[in-house]
C-alpha cells in the first residue's frame, strides 16, 4: 500500500484548480443508465470510485468510455438486471442502481453496498421509497433483490431522514414512473439539483430540487445528454482548510462558493481570512485560531464529510472545541491519529472535545477512510517534523493526486509507492 511522507510546516502559497464532484459523477453515472444511447459527463475527476462505478456499469452490460475528463455511458445494451458483486461490495453509491433498473429493467439484484467504514449505513429508506413506487423487493442473504409489474408508479414519499442518496434513487426512478411523485424531506445538496439537472436536460420533469420538496412528473423515456459535474465542495473545502492549518494563503478556482458557506462561517469565526465570489475563493490563515462549535448537518448546515479536517484544525486551536457528529456516528476514525500526533482530543458519544494545542508533532499514523485520511494530512502539513501516512489508496477514493495539489502549493509531501 502506498504511503504518504510529509514534512510540515511550510505554508501553503499559490493557486489551484478544484476538480468536478465525486458525489455528482457517482450517482450522474447511475443517471447514465435512463438514457438509452449515449451521454457525456464532463469534469470527471480521475478517482477510484469514480472506477468501481464504472465497473458496475459494465457488469450490467452498460459502455463507458473515458476520453481525459469526459466520460461516455452507453447504456443502450442495459442486458443484465443483476449488478457484478465485487465493485458494489466496495462503493455504497452502488445502490443508485437500483432505482434505475427498476426503472428501465423492471428487475434489479443488488448486493448491500459497501463503502467507507463510518458507522451504520442502512439503505432502508431507498427500499422503502421504491417500495411506494411499487416495487416488490425483499432482501435475503446480503441481496436485494427488486422487481415491478408493468411500470413504477409515482406516489408520495416521506423521508425520515434527508437522505442524499435515497433522494437521489428516488428521483432517478420517478423520472420514469407514471404520475406524480412528491419526495418530502428531501436533501437540498447541490449534488441532488447536478443529477436533477441532468434528468431535465434528458428530457425529465421535475420541479423543486435544491429545496425539501421535490416534484417529480414521470416521462416515458430520456434522452440522451452532454452535462458538466459541478465542483467538488469537499475537495475545495480541504484545501482551504489545508491553507489554514499551514498559516498559508492560496485562491481557488473553479469552484462554487455559495456551495460552502456554512465552511465559511466557521472558518471566519475561528480567525480565517476568507474572500470569496462566485467561482473563486482566497483564504488567509493566521496565527492565531480561535476555538469552534461545530455541528454536523444535512445541507447547507455544516458537511460531515469536512469534520475530520475542521477538527484536524481545531486541535490547533487556542482553547476547547467542540465538534458533534450528528450524520455518522462513528465518523471518529481519525481521532486516534491525531492524538498520536501530539492532539488533546476526547470523544463522547457523537461529540469530540479538542484543547488546542501549541503544535502537532510528526507521527506514523494510518488512513482509516476518505475524509479521515484528509484530516490526518492537513495534521501532518502542520506537524513539526515527518508524518508517515499509510494507506493512501483510502484518499485516492475521493481525492484526484491530494499530494501533487498540495505539492503544488509548497507542501513538502512525497508518496512512497509500495
Ligand atoms: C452521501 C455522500 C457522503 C456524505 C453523505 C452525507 C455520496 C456518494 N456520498 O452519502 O459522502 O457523507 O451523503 O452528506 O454522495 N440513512 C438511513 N437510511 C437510508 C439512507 C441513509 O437511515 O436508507 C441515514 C444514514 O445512516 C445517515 C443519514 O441518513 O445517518 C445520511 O445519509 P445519506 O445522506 O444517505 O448519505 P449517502 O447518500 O450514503
Amino acid at each position: 500500500m502506498d504511503k504518504f511522507v510529509i514534512e510540515g510546516g511550510f505554508p501553503l502559497k499559490g493557486k489551484i484548480k478544484v476538480n468536478g464532484a465525486k458525489n455528482a459523477t457517482l450517482p450522474l453515472m447511475a443517471a447514465g443508465l435512463l438514457t438509452e444511447g449515449i451521454s457525456r459527463l464532463e469534469n470527471v475527476p480521475y478517482l477510484t470510485d469514480i472506477l468501481t462505478m464504472t465497473q458496475v456499469l459494465e457488469g450490467l452490460g452498460v459502455k463507458v468510455r473515458r476520453k481525459n475528463r469526459t466520460l461516455e455511458i452507453d447504456s443502450t445494451h442495459l442486458f443484465y438486471y443483476e449488478a457484478p458483486y465485487e465493485p458494489v461490495k466496495l462503493l455504497r453509491a452502488s445502490i443508485l442502481i437500483l432505482g434505475p433498473l427498476l426503472a428501465r429493467r423492471g428487475h434489479a439484484r443488488v448486493c448491500l453496498p459497501g463503502g467507507c467504514d463510518i458507522g451504520r449505513r442502512p439503505v432502508d429508506l431507498h427500499i422503502k421509497g421504491l417500495r411506494q413506487l411499487g416495487a416488490k423487493i425483499e432482501v435475503n442473504n446480503g441481496y436485494i433483490e427488486a422487481s415491478v409489474k408493468g411500470s413504477l408508479q409515482g406516489s408520495s414519499i416521506y423521508l425520515n431522514v434527508p437522505s442524499v442518496g435515497a433522494t437521489e434513487n428516488l428521483m432517478l426512478a420517478a423520472s420514469l414512473a407514471k404520475g406524480a411523485t412528491l419526495i418530502r424531506n428531501a436533501s437540498s445538496s447541490p449534488e441532488v439539483v447536478d443529477v436533477a439537472n441532468f434528468l431535465k436536460h434528458a428530457g425529465a420533469k421535475i420541479e423543486g430540487e435544491g429545496t425539501n420538496l421535490i416534484k417529480i412528473e414521470g416521462v416515458r423515456q430520456l434522452n440522451c445528454v452532454h452535462h458538466r459535474t459541478i465542483p467538488d465542495r469537499i475537495e475545495a473545502g480541504t484545501l482551504i482548510i489545508a491553507a489554514i492549518i499551514t498559516k498559508g494563503e492560496i485562491s481557488l478556482e473553479e469552484i462554487c462558493s455559495s456551495h460552502l458557506t456554512s465552511l465559511f462561517v466557521k472558518l471566519r469565526q475561528m480567525g480565517a481570512e476568507i474572500e470569496a465570489v462566485d467561482r473563486w475563493v482566497r483564504v488567509k490563515g493566521g496565527d492565531l485560531l480561535k476555538p469552534i462549535r461545530v455541528k454536523t448537518l444535512p445541507y447547507p448546515g455544516f458537511s460531515t464529510d469536512l469534520q475530520p479536517q475542521i477538527t484536524a484544525l481545531a486541535c490547533l486551536a487556542r482553547g476547547t472545541s467542540l465538534i458533534r457528529e450528528t450524520i455518522f456516528q462513528g465518523r471518529f476514525t481519525h481521532v486516534r491519529g491525531l492524538r498520536k500526533m501530539g492532539a488533546r482530543i476526547e470523544v463522547d458519544k457523537s461529540q469530540v472535545r479538542t484543547k488546542g494545542v501549541g503544535c502537532l508533532k510528526g507521527a506514523v499514523v494510518r488512513t482509516p477512510d476518505i475524509r479521515g485520511g484528509a484530516a490526518l494530512t492537513l495534521a501532518g502539513l502542520a506537524a513539526e517534523g515527518t508524518t508517515e501516512i499509510d494507506g493512501v489508496h483510502h484518499l485516492d477514493r475521493g481525492y484526484e493526486g491530494l499530494e501533487e495539489k498540495l505539492s503544488k502549493l509548497g507542501a513538502k509531501i512525497t508518496r512512497v509507492e509500495d
